[in-house]
């Protein structure tokens, strides 16, 4: 059964010793990141805190943070069954006679409990605070020591698109201006802000805007996927879950937010309305710099009578996000391998920070297949942000960052096998040459061919013989080690 809301996925967390809660008191000004950071490099469990200082709504935090949390987040014994499930419906076909058609009738009920469900009440609206309310009262991070300011980290941020009228939810942090306004950090290539640009070219003044906080963990998880523009994300949390995600009419916008969410932010961003944001210790383990970014305006909030604040904190790597990362990395392999059928695995180290450092296993078949698979990825949806991608040979494993050193720094005759090219750059980047735009490094560091102008001879990987290792192995125990 799927978690119909964050307190199941607390539960099951808690039942399977994944969850520990906090009864001493902690501040969310800086002390609960210290404990965050500390469970995460761990491998420590997530944090109930159950008296954050100065509040009586409880803080959830790394619920995501490590792979067995994902697990039970997906409710899967590996995330690799999230991705054969997307290969068996790839590979979907036409089905032959009665038989092939009864077969696909499971699949066909499957499909149904993708598609969200609007129901006319639910949970997150127990409470409706139209008139006095304000942000302070909830128990807001401030994450660092030089952020700007208290942030939302973890909030599902829904706008729709104004052509289409389809919905996006994208993660985007906001941080804190005051009672009733707050940044909204939709980075230029994100969704929401195409649709704020879109909403602009309407010449509308005002973009509706809700934003949810806790819900189910695969509701929270659909927000950071890297789909395509108007992709449901709350169709993809169906699949996820196995069962529909639940729609509620926002109070005062035209807008649907998950009926089972713990809090609901509604409002609205004014078009040309911008604002400084942040500094804020960011993924890449470095202060993203202040820059200006639309302000939303909230108008209403809903919550349940005892809402649980859900948070992540993000910093030096690995944290929290590298997890949810390293899921999505599994999961959207066969979507790539879809355009890419030579791409064989894929792995981004956490180090690299998702956008930093893709390492690339293909199956090469003709000249000049590396750079071709490099171009490729720099035009794939959010792995255009890839600033360096490693591309190797099948027989590396790309999960063992020290063979792809090993066998890459081998490879290369750096002059010849470095491919720089320019574009968009991930807004996180400090070192671009300007926001946005910059320079990309591709390194081939498959194997030369003749008919890529090598013709010295290329020598195999040492390798003892197993009829030796045999002997040896009897050798071993008669010499006593
Ligand atoms: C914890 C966390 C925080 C994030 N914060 C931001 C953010 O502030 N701004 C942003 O543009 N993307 C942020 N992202 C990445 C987006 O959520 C991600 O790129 C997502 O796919 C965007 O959705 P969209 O394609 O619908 O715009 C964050 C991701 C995570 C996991």
């Amino acid at each position: 059964m799927a978690y119909r809301d964050l307190r199941e996925f607390i539960r099951a967390l808690e039942e399977k010793g994944e969850l520990k809660r906090i009864a001493v008191e902690v501040d969310p000004i800086l002390e609960i990141t210290e404990f965050a950071d500390r469970a995460v490099k761990q491998g420590g469990p997530a944090l109930l805190f159950e008296k954050p200082k100065g509040y009586g709504i409880p803080v959830l935090i790394n619920a995501f943070a490590s792979m067995r949390k994902m697990e039970i987040a997906l409710q899967v014994a590996s995330v690799e069954d999230v991705a054969a499930r997307i290969v068996e419906f790839l590979e979907m076909r036409v089905p032959e006679g009665l038989l092939g058609k009864l077969k696909m009738l499971p699949k066909v009920a499957e499909m149904g409990a993708f598609f969200p469900r609007v129901v006319s009440s639910g949970p997150c609206q127990e409470v409706v605070r139209s008139e006095r309310f304000s942000l302070f009262d909830y128990p807001i991070l401030q994450c660092w020591p030089e952020d700007g300011g208290r942030f939302i980290t973890l909030p599902l941020v829904f706008s729709k698109n104004p052509d289409t009228g389809k919905r996006n939810c994208g993660m985007y942090r906001m941080q804190v201006y005051d009672e009733r306004t707050t940044g909204m950090h939709w980075q230029t290539h994100k969704q929401g802000a195409e649709h704020y640009r879109r909403t602009g070219h309407h010449g509308r003044p005002r973009m509706d805007v809700a934003v949810a906080i806790g819900a189910d963990p695969a509701t929270v998880y659909a927000a950071i996927l890297p789909l395509p523009p108007d992709l449901d994300e709350m169709m993809i949390s169906g699949f996820l879950r196995g069962s529909p995600v639940e729609m509620v009419k926002c109070q005062t916008c035209d807008l649907e937010v998950p009926a089972q969410a713990e809090i609901v932010l509604e409002g609205y961003v004014e078009l040309g309305e911008l604002r400084t944001e942040g500094p804020f210790g960011d993924h890449t383990g470095f202060y993203s710099l202040a820059d200006e970014y639309p302000v939303f305006h909230v108008t209403c909030i809903t919550q349940r009578k005892d809402p649980i604040y859900a948070a992540t904190i993000v910093g030096a790597p690995p944290m929290e996000d590298f997890y949810m990362g390293k899921a999505i990395e599994r999961i959207f392999l066969p979507l790539m391998r879809l355009q890419l059928p030579e791409v064989r695995d894929i792995s981004m180290p956490a180090e690299g920070i998702f956008h930093n450092l893709i390492l690339v296993a293909i199956r090469k078949s003709y000249p000049g297949h590396a750079r071709k698979v490099m171009s490729a990825i720099w035009g794939l949806g959010q792995a255009m942000f890839s600033k360096c991608i490693v591309v190797v040979d099948e027989d590396v494993n790309v999960q063992d960052v020290r063979e792809v050193t090993w066998k890459a720094l081998n490879n290369i005759d750096p002059e010849r096998d470095i491919q720089f090219t320019m574009g968009p750059i991930d807004s996180l980047d400090h070192s671009s040459r300007l926001p946005n735009y910059g320079s990309k490094m591709g390194v081939d560091a498959t194997r030369k061919w003749p008919e890529e102008g090598f013709t010295r001879p290329w020598p195999g990987v040492i390798r003892m013989s197993e009829e030796v290792k045999r002997r040896v192995d009897d050798l071993w125990r008669r010499a006593g080690l």
